[in-house]
């Protein structure tokens, strides 16, 4: 049997930090309220106004090529999960592909927000599982910076800039994939979406004006909706594969707010040293969340460890995966 596994992975951050500190001075807004009701201390800002999500995700290719030993050439599919493309089209995966010289690769761009790379990962994998590809990169990024409102002090203050990468590649032992629930809820469109630049409402003076072209949230709906859904199918994940609290070694689970993550490992019945966290410095960079936490706590990871990857964000969309790690994380180097 063919399973798929992570084999690598890689990360990359703009330059510039933004604290809640910084946030105090531009709207009304407090560390003290942002630090208790998301977990969020800073998040990392693009400035210059020529780099896009393409650059962000190139960065995090090359390096993920250099750890791996990965030939650019290699790479069969790349599948960049993103909800803050270059440009409407063409896609994202096409431009990164271009950028690093994936000249043998194809790809397209995943539409899932907040679930956008445990959806990718999940595709990806099954062209490792059914054979045809040896090499399949999958890309979480957003540049939630640019479809922001900073006037609005409801959602600048919880998103950055990020993006993540991981390698995809076959083997034949006990680790890789093992199961994934994922689930899709349009209903959820009200509660989070971007109102403008698309069909319904194509880019007009009008949709400028009365800011459409930003990131619009009711921040209550989907709090509850995450909370019970993230916590329910990861919970619901372990119990199809017989796995109880004390067999799970990690909880990723996406960035989005902290109380949302202590409900999931509560619901799980995981301490939260098993609970990786890096949304102090990170904030929420939507697709990017979880290959930016495995990339942060890849020298902590061993192989045989059973990992609940979980995630919920827009559209509504949210799923959790079960995967044993392929390889021991501290024999690598950065
Ligand atoms: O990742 C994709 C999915 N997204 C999520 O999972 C996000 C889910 N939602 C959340 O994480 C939370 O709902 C937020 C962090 C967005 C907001 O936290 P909350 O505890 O739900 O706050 P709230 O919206 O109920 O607002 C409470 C109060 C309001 O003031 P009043 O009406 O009680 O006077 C807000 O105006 O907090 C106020 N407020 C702020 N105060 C200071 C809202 N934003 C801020 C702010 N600074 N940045």
């Amino acid at each position: 049997m063919i399973r798929c596994a992570i084999t690598a992975v890689a990360g990359f951050l703009p330059e510039n930090i933004v604290t809640n500190f910084d946030l105090e001075k531009i709207i009304d807004t407090t560390d003290e309220w942002i630090t208790s009701r998301t977990g969020i201390k800073q998040r990392h800002i693009e400035k210059d106004p020529k780099k896009a999500t393409s650059d962000m995700c190139v960065e995090a290719v090359k390096l993920l090529c250099k750890k791996s030993k990965l030939k650019v050439e290699d790479i069969d599919l790349l599948i960049c999960a993103t909800v803050t493309p270059d440009m409407v089209f063409p896609a994202t995966s096409n431009l990164i592909c271009a950028k690093v010289g994936a000249v043998n690769a194809w790809g397209y761009d995943l539409s899932a927000a907040c679930s956008g790379f445990i959806y990718g990962l999940v595709t990806g994998s099954q062209f490792i599982e059914t054979g045809k590809y040896k090499k399949v990169v999958i890309v979480g990024a957003d540049m939630m910076s640019r479809i922001l409102d900073y006037e609005d002090r409801t959602t600048c203050v919880i998103f950055g800039d990020g993006a993540g990468a991981v390698l995809l590649e076959p083997t034949t032992e006990d680790v890789g994939i093992k199961d994934f629930l994922l689930h899709a809820d349009g209903n959820g469109v009200n509660y989070l979406h971007m109102k403008a630049g698309g069909s319904l409402n194509p880019s007009s003076p009008e949709t400028v004006a009365n800011k459409m072209h930003y990131v619009y949230q009711e921040g209550q709906a989907v709090f509850k909706h995450a909370v019970y859904n993230m916590a329910e199918v990861s919970a619901k994940i372990m119990e199809k594969n017989n796995l109880k609290a004390e067999d799970v070694k990690w909880l990723v689970a996406h960035q989005a707010n902290k109380r949302i993550i202590d409900a999931t490992a509560k619901r799980m019945g995981i301490g939260s040293e098993k609970v990786m966290m890096n949304i102090e410095r990170y904030g929420n960079t939507t697709a990017g969340t979880i290959p930016l936490l495995l990339w942060d706590y890849e020298k902590h990871l061993k192989k045989g460890d059973n990992l609940v990857l979980s995630a919920f964000g827009g559209g509504f969309t949210w799923g959790a995966i079960y995967l044993k790690w392929a390889y021991d994380g501290d024999k690598v180097s950065s």
